[in-house]
């Protein structure tokens, strides 16, 4: 390919995407705020992981950003599976709250499931309960997890249709993977994608890669897929949010899954790390406290 021909990479940016959905929130906040009702989240950090840290603190910024009311409630390392779950059953039963997230992951002698399993369904705005993934499955979502409907929501952004689409997706977490291969195959606007779903025991991972024409990567590997794994003009969507080391003040940067300069001459669209999937991911937190307050005292 000479130079003349050489396409031209598009970003998507989740941070500009992540703004026009704050526009759109206002009106439904400043109307919630007239009947008295203040959207509310109770966020649960167990022990003290630099990055969970890191996101549970931006989390609570644009809360306050957007004047709605979050606390973030602090464990120690060591807390029981019963103490934290007799805790959450509590926050179920207080209405000053309509929205529980209890950060991911927690500590090893802790049973995510039944912690998740504790979570009312109607307070559920990571929309992780087995309930909430049922409705997700069925094509009637009560809550739909927030990093995945991010992505949907910077694709009817920029007019990427899933729609005829083969969709890769690598990585089968409860959070990105899984959620995202049933929203993409889903029978409506948002899905009718052909869906594979990649993880580490997938053999030749390359081989369904080079077949994408949209690449969805959430591995947690940084810059592993570069343009060796890509077919001209896919669309890339990087969750991965990995800090390296460098020389910097900071003494390490982040970068994603993708190897960005490696991918310029061959994707036709790509997210970014940092300004892509992750500010998406807030937003969708937001809106679904919002929906949750809506629900719950039957305003809209
Ligand atoms: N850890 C990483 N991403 C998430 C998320 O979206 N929700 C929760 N609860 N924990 C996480």
């Amino acid at each position: 390919m000479n130079q003349f021909a050489m396409n031209f990479m598009h970003v998507l940016s989740g941070k500009e995407v992540s703004h026009s959905v704050y526009e759109d929130l206002k009106s439904r906040i400043d109307f919630l705020k007239k009947k008295g009702v203040v959207p509310s989240l109770a966020v649960i950090l167990v022990g003290d992981d630099p990055a969970s840290n890191v996101y549970v603190q931006s989390k609570s910024r644009q809360f306050k950003k957007m004047g709605l009311h979050s606390d973030t409630i602090t464990f120690p390392e060591e807390t029981s599976e019963a103490g934290l779950a007799s805790f959450i059953e509590e926050l179920n039963q207080d209405d000053t709250f309509h929205g529980i997230l209890v950060q991911l992951p927690l500590p090893k002698q802790i049973d995510e499931k039944r912690i998740i399993r504790a979570i009312s369904p109607e307070k559920d705005v990571d929309g992780f309960h087995p309930e909430n993934l049922g409705l997700l499955t069925a094509g009637n979502p009560r809550f739909i997890p927030c990093t995945p409907k991010g992505i949907l929501r910077i694709f009817s952004h920029y007019d990427i249709s899933p729609s005829g689409k083969h969709i890769v997706i690598l990585g089968r977490s409860n959070i990105v993977g899984r959620p995202m291969s049933i929203l993409l195959s889903l029978k409506n606007d948002s899905g009718n994608g052909t869906v594979t779903l990649c993880h580490s025991r997938t053999a030749d991972l390359k081989s369904f890669t080079k077949k994408a024409d949209i690449l969805v990567v959430a591995l947690g590997s940084p810059e592993l897929i570069d343009e060796s794994y890509l077919k001209d003009g896919v669309v890339i969507v990087d969750v991965g949010i990995n800090r390296v080391s460098d020389d910097s003040e900071t003494r390490y940067k982040l970068v994603g899954d993708v190897h960005w300069e490696s991918i310029q001459t061959i994707a036709s669209y790509a997210t970014p790390v940092p300004g892509g999937v992750g500010p998406m991911t807030i937003a969708m937190l937001v809106e679904n406290t919002i929906e949750a307050a809506e629900q719950i005292t039957k305003l809209s």
